[in-house]
């Protein structure tokens, strides 16, 4: 388990702190595909500044209260309102960047979600996870791949399935390319001279290999990750569609979020194919810069929605208080990304428990300035959005 460093919280304090730290850490190429959007990254700020117009009128006097943070998601209790949401090329930011936030998740009890284009396999994670499993699946164009990714998620405790919309094709990543990084990623001397610049990131590397996109190389019949994602670009993008999402409706025994949902139509087509989970999301920005800001979306989904699923927003999530602003907004669950990526990149195997730390700390004395004591209560609230 791994322990909470006081004095290292008392230094690093927010997200912001970790992000500023793991800036430092990484080389460019990581970097910039953690931190990036797409275009000219006008929908990554809008994330934020959309968030930010978010405020809630507290209510005192109501005497000596404690928080309960515990929230039940399609049958299931979670001890936070939040999890972890999949992250692609994980390894490239910090190895084992997966086990470390599997670790967490299970230490906190709250969900953390496997990417099909993880670094690490279900097989490997998933016994990590004491049922906080959830596997995320951007659909391959051969039918047997995907029976085969799902049995694999399903034999290795993962319960709930997250289905990728908002990639119908790759974002151009404007960021990445500027840095360097070529899809698939390769070795070059620039890469090397950037990586020689960051010892702790180039130890920890060197030590556990070059990242592999090892869930899908079964299938590439490829350990090298040229091939391998080359084999992801061509054979699992641009697949969806509602037939191909009623297909794995049917073989899916579990819940389904159908992530990246932006359109209320989509979330009514949705629900009307069985589909338990809404994720509003845009994708943290990363595929299209003329999208508004995430968490604007999430009120005319849920009238749209009207409790007949749950609704699991991601996308800027930074603080306690966001969880919150999302929560009073009409989402029921929230995932945050770069977040968990910040304090792994930032503190390594400790900084998972870092962010958990941080969101739950701020998430607990938020509820407390707002007079709040159930996540229930924090859905009652009348935010406004001026
Ligand atoms: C580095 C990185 C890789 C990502 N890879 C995936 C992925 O493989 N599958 C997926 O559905 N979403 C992926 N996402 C999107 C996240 O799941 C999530 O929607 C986003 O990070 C939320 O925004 P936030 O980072 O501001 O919390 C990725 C995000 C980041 C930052």
């Amino acid at each position: 388990m791994a322990q909470i460093n006081q004095a290292r919280l008392q230094k690093y304090p927010s997200v912001s702190d970790l992000r500023q730290r793991a800036k430092n850490r990484l080389p460019l190429i990581a970097w910039e595909y953690l931190d990036m959007g797409t275009g000219e990254d006008v929908a990554l700020s809008r994330n934020r500044t959309s968030l930010d117009r978010v405020t809630l009128l507290p209510k005192f006097l109501k005497g000596e209260q404690t928080q309960n943070t515990e929230t039940t998601l399609f049958g299931r209790t979670y001890n936070l309102p939040f999890g972890v949401a999949p992250v692609g090329l994980t390894g490239l930011i910090w190895p084992n960047a997966e086990q470390i936030l599997a670790k967490t998740a299970a230490q906190y009890r709250f969900p953390y979600c496997l990417s099909t284009a993880a670094t690490q396999t279900p097989e490997t994670i998933g016994p990590l996870l004491n049922n906080m499993g959830w596997f995320q699946l951007y659909p391959p164009r051969d039918e047997h791949i995907c029976d085969d990714l799902l049995q694999r998620a399903r034999d290795n405790g993962f319960h709930t399935l997250v289905v990728t919309a908002d990639v119908p094709a790759a974002s151009r990543r404007e960021r990445t390319a500027r840095a360097g990084l070529r899809m698939p990623p390769s070795i070059t001397p620039y890469f090397i001279w950037q990586a020689a610049r960051y010892p702790a990131w180039a130890i920890a590397t060197l030590r556990h290999g070059i990242p592999r996109l090892r869930t899908v190389e079964k299938y590439a019949d490829a350990t090298d990750i040229r091939n391998a994602a080359r084999f992801v670009g061509e054979r699992f993008g641009g697949t969806l569609s509602w037939e191909y999402l009623k297909r794995v409706r049917d073989i899916w025994d579990g819940p389904i979020v159908l992530k990246g949902l932006m359109h209320p139509d989509d979330a009514e087509m949705a629900i009307s194919i069985g589909i338990e989970g809404i994720g509003v999301s845009n994708h943290g920005a990363r595929q299209f810069d003329g999208s508004p800001g995430a968490i604007e979306l999430l009120p005319k989904i849920a009238k749209q929605v009207n409790s007949r699923a749950q609704i699991i927003f991601d996308s800027g999530i930074r603080s306690g208080l966001d969880v919150i602003r999302a929560l009073s907004l009409g989402a029921d669950f929230v995932l945050a990304g770069r977040a968990f990526m910040f304090g792994v990149a930032a503190f390594g195997a400790d900084g998972g428990v870092h962010v958990a730390e941080i969101l739950q700390a701020d998430l607990k004395t938020n509820m407390a300035q707002l007079g709040v004591t159930t996540i229930e209560e924090i859905k009652q609230l009348v935010p406004s959005a001026d």
